[in-house]
C-alpha cells in the first residue's frame, strides 16, 4: 500500500490505474478505523480492483473545537489496518492542501440535510458535502462506500451526486456492531468503561421501540418512551429518536405498508456523542 498526501501525487496514480482499465473505489474516513471501516473496505475490494482509503479529519464538518480537538487520531495504526485489509492507497491530506488560503467554496445541500443531525450541528453536513465532494473529484473514484449507521450523511451525499451529475456510484454498506449491540463509531474509544455498558441501551432502546413500532404502536408515543428510556438510562441530553422514510427522510408519524422506515437517534454520555439507526421491520 502506499501513502499519498498531495492531490497531484493521487490523480498520477489514478490516472495509471484508469489507463489500465481499473474500476477505482474509495472509502472515505476520518481515521481511527475500526471494524466498521474495515467491512467499507472488503465492500470496495469486491467491487473495484484498485481501492483507496482517504483519511481526513475534516475541521469544517465539525461544530465544536473541543470534539475536533479530540477527535482520536491514530494514522500509524489505520495505516497498518489498511495494508492487511489490501487497500492499494491510503490518500491522507493534510488541511492546509486540503484547504489552502483562500478556499471559500461550501457546497450545502438542502432538505435530506435538516433536522436530526443537522438541527443541532450547524454546517455540518455542509462541511461533510464539501469535503466529500472534493474528495471524488479528487480520486476520481467510480464507487464511493458509506455506512449506513451515519443514514442522514449517506442520503446527503446521494443527493449532493445527483444534484451536481458526479460520475460516481454510492454504496451504502449496513452497520456494523459490537457483540452486545452497540454500533462500532471511532467515538466509543471517549467512552469511560461505565458509560461504555450504559452505551448498550441505545440499541437495546431502539430495537425495542421499532419492533413496537412495526406492530402497531402508536409512533409518537413510542418515540416518546423511547426518550425517556434513554435519559433513565443516563443519556443526557437525548437529541432525538425519530422515525424517517429511508427513502427521504421524511419525518412518519405512522407506519405505511411499502414505505420504508428507519429509526433515528441521536444521545450523549458525559462529552460523547452517540448515534445510531435501525430499520423499521414493515408491516405484512
Ligand atoms: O463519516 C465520516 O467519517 C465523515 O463524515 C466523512 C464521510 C469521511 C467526511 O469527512
Amino acid at each position: 500500500m502506499e501513502t499519498i498526501s498531495t492531490v497531484a501525487g493521487l490523480r498520477a496514480r489514478v490516472r495509471q490505474w484508469k489507463q489500465a482499465g481499473a474500476r477505482v473505489g474509495v472509502v472515505p474516513t476520518m481515521g481511527a478505523l475500526h471494524d466498521g471501516h474495515l467491512s467499507l473496505v472488503h465492500a470496495a475490494r469486491a467491487r473495484a480492483d484498485r481501492v483507496i482509503t482517504t483519511v481526513f479529519v475534516n475541521p469544517i464538518q465539525f461544530d465544536n473545537a473541543d470534539d475536533l480537538a479530540t477527535y482520536p487520531r491514530t494514522l500509524d495504526d489505520d495505516a497498518r489496518l489498511l495494508a492487511d485489509a489490501g487497500v492499494d492507497m491510503l490518500y491522507a491530506p493534510t488541511v492546509s492542501q486540503m484547504y489552502p488560503p483562500g478556499f471559500a467554496t461550501r457546497i450545502s445541500v438542502s432538505g435530506v440535510s435538516e433536522g436530526l443531525c443537522g438541527g443541532t450541528r450547524p454546517g455540518h453536513f455542509d462541511g461533510v458535502a464539501t469535503v466529500v465532494c472534493k474528495l471524488l473529484l479528487q480520486t476520481l473514484a467510480d464507487c464511493a462506500f458509506f455506512g449506513e449507521k451515519d443514514f442522514q450523511q449517506v442520503q446527503v451525499v446521494r443527493r449532493m451526486v445527483t444534484d451536481l451529475d458526479l460520475p460516481v456510484e454510492i454504496i451504502a454498506c449496513p452497520t456494523r456492531r459490537e457483540a452486545d449491540g452497540l454500533a462500532l463509531s471511532s467515538r466509543n474509544r471517549r467512552l469511560t468503561p461505565s458509560q461504555r455498558e450504559t452505551a448498550v441501551a441505545l440499541p437495546r432502546i431502539l430495537q425495542a421501540c421499532a419492533a413496537d413500532i412495526a406492530v402497531g404502536a402508536d409512533v409518537p408515543a413510542a418515540l416518546a418512551r423511547a426518550v425517556r428510556q434513554l435519559a433513565d438510562a443516563g443519556f443526557d441530553p437525548v437529541e432525538y429518536v425519530e422515525l424517517r422514510s429511508e427513502l427521504d427522510l421524511q419525518p412518519l408519524a405512522v407506519l405505511t405498508g411499502g414505505m420504508p422506515a428507519r429509526l433515528l437517534a441521536a444521545a450523549w454520555l458525559g462529552d460523547v456523542r452517540l448515534i445510531d439507526g435501525m430499520a423499521v421491520p414493515l408491516p405484512e
